[in-house]
């Protein structure tokens, strides 16, 4: 057998996790079984979604499992295949193990949007792209002109939002925790950005920063800066609640409405991307044009090496990343 490494999850955190709940263990490659595709890892995806997933919760199911393998969106090289849609070669995204090789069942399988560029399959033309398309643009519902303020905007999901946002024709607002972020935020259109680590009054922020209000808000963060921006905004606006990065570690989260939003008439909606699915496609093709056209631009924070993708996860929540974190387990073709 070859030799493949895959993380475990060694413990449940309390509040912050640490590298001391993952584990690397040493294991057999897989035989794939009938139906199933053996797939080398090339591209790992993380995300904050996952800490949820640490937690023994009914309402977090799938949890990952003390012992037991996790698992994340992932980009591979098929290396043999009992499937009849994939031969060795081919370049597939998935869902599978934080492992070098996995055996995968062939119908689960998807092959990447851009060959050249494989990891965009977990970035702008994966999950992250679709967060932004159908959160912005099916819960948001922006029209041109209006103000979109978009918090965790130089993440992932965020900076892919400023830019639908700003194609959109609107004003947009960025919120993110460094210099350098916002200014790369400023390069995607943002007409104004508050660095929020270096912001006293979050609310005066927000009133400089959208003078004329708040239409739509893409919330990737929650707590207190979803608390001033939900005091800012217009009558009839869409809060569209995409994720609450800044409670994810919290033990106790507060319960209830933070703010109340009758006055305004505001429409605060939960979303998850996959209830979108069956128009993934057209989307990932509307992507996919701009991207190629360079109406939108991806950028991405790599960690090289499996042994890393723990510190790539535990990045996200000190605002380590620009753009989409990645792990990149190997080259394709090494
Ligand atoms: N609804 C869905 O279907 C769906 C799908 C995918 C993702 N999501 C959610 O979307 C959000 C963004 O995900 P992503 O993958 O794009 O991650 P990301 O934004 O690339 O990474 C997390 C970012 O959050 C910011 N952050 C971390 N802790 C924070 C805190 N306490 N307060 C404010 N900002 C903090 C950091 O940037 P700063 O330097 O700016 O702090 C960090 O770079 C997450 O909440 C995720 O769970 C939802």
């Amino acid at each position: 057998m070859t030799e493949n490494r895959q993380w475990v999850l060694a413990s449940r955190p309390e509040g912050e996790p640490g590298r001391e709940d993952f584990r690397l263990e040493e294991i057999d490659r897989p035989e794939p079984g009938p139906g199933q595709v053996l797939v080398r890892t090339l591209y790992l995806s993380v995300d904050p979604g996952m800490r949820p997933r640490m937690r023994d919760r009914e309402s977090y199911a799938p949890s990952w499992q003390v012992d037991q393998p996790l698992w994340a969106r992932a980009v591979g090289e098929v290396v043999e295949s009992d499937h009849p849609d994939w031969a060795a070669g081919d370049l597939v995204v998935g869902r599978w193990r934080w492992a070098e090789y996995d055996a995968v069942e062939g119908e689960s399988l998807r092959p990447v949007p851009l060959e050249s560029e494989p990891g965009t399959a977990l970035g702008v033309l994966g999950g992250t792209g679709l967060t932004a398309y159908f959160g912005l643009y099916d819960v948001g519902e922006p029209t041109p002109g209006e103000t979109v303020v978009v918090s965790g905007a130089a993440g992932a999901v965020g900076s892919v939002v400023v830019q639908l946002a700003r194609l959109a024709g609107c004003r947009v607002v960025g919120i993110a925790g460094t210099d350098e972020k916002c200014d790369w935020l400023t390069d995607l259109g943002a007409a104004a950005t508050i660095n929020y680590r270096d912001t006293d009054d979050y609310w005066d922020a927000v009133e400089e920063a959208a003078p004329e209000g708040v239409d739509v808000y893409f919330d990737n963060v929650g707590g207190e800066i979803t608390d001033a921006v939900l005091d800012n905004v217009n009558d009839h606006s869409r809060v569209a609640v995409c994720g609450q990065v800044a409670l994810y570690n919290a033990e106790e989260t507060p319960e209830g409405p933070r703010r109340m939003y009758q006055r305004t008439r505001t429409r605060v909606e939960g979303f998850i991307v996959y209830d979108y699915e069956d128009r993934f496609d057209v989307a990932i093709d509307r992507l996919r044009d701009w991207y190629v056209a360079g109406d939108v631009e991806s950028r991405r924070t790599v960690a090289e090496g499996i042994e890393h993708a723990p510190d790539a996860f535990l990045g996200l929540f000190e605002g380590a990343n620009i753009g989409k974190q990645l792990v990149q387990v190997a080259d394709r073709g090494d």
